[in-house]
């Protein structure tokens, strides 16, 4: 193994622990999303400020719908917000914004502002910021499943055609590197749907640390626990 530092090209985040943070001071959980908002959108500079070229993050996932009433509101206005601020911030960054997911789901001002987000940053050469809205991993799989079905049905495919590579460019991801490292916030050690595919071979990191307070040198941190690994895809 190299003594060499190795930055992950692609780091993957489930941005957990806003409802805790914002208990911990008595105010309502949406108060603890605008701060995971908010602080994500440091950690974004922070992470192209290290090196990182592809930053993936789960923001709202198909069971996240079975919250309050009140909390998917105030998600989603922190949401559009956040989508018309982005425009002007990333073209100034040079980031590219994709999103992932299931979108028709969304209300259609957002998935406008979606749509427009993506087009305006699409030539933009620098970190590639990829958000997960309305994201499931069985979910994703299962609509590229249909739609090789469907191709199959069509006979613009066959069995043979169908390999891992495939399977890939079939996926929300399509054309995105798998993550080297995933990490998790506030204490949970569990995958919740997401990326099951594209993580098969990614290092986890898992901290205490609750979303809003996770910082650069909380980034740093799990970036050393990365390089503690000695990455072998199986093999020798
Ligand atoms: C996890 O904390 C957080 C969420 C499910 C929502 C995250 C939403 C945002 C950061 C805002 C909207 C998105 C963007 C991209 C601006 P939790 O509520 O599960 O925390 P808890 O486990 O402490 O209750």
């Amino acid at each position: 193994m190299s003594d060499e530092y190795k930055i992950p090209q692609h780091v993957a985040v489930i941005l957990d622990g806003n409802g805790r943070w914002a208990k911990q001071r008595h105010m309502p959980r949406n108060f603890g999303h605008k701060a995971g908002a908010d602080n994500l959108e440091q950690v974004m500079e922070d992470a192209w400020d290290l090196g990182i070229k592809y930053f993936t993050v789960y923001a709202f996932s198909t069971e996240n719908w079975k919250r309050s009433v009140e909390e998917v509101t105030g998600i989603m206005t922190i949401l559009r917000d956040f989508l018309r601020r982005s425009i002007d911030k990333a073209n100034k960054n040079n980031m590219r914004v994709r999103i992932i997911g299931e979108r028709s789901r969304l209300d259609k001002d957002i998935i406008e502002a979606i749509e427009r987000l993506e087009e305006a940053t699409k030539d933009n050469t620098g970190l590639q910021f990829n958000v997960a809205l309305n994201y499931g991993g069985r979910d994703e799989i299962t609509r590229a499943v249909r739609g090789m079905v469907q191709d199959a049905i069509d006979g613009k495919i066959s069995p043979e055609d169908v390999t891992e590579d495939y399977i890939s460019g079939r996926l929300d991801t399509a054309d995105i590197p798998d993550p080297d490292l995933l990490i998790r916030t506030s204490g949970e050690i569990r995958i919740s749907n997401f990326l099951p595919w594209q993580i098969a071979y990614s290092e986890f990191y898992f901290c205490d640390t609750l979303w809003p307070d996770f910082n650069k040198q909380s980034l740093i941190e799990a970036i050393d626990y990365y390089n503690g690994r000695d990455r072998r895809f199986g093999g020798v």
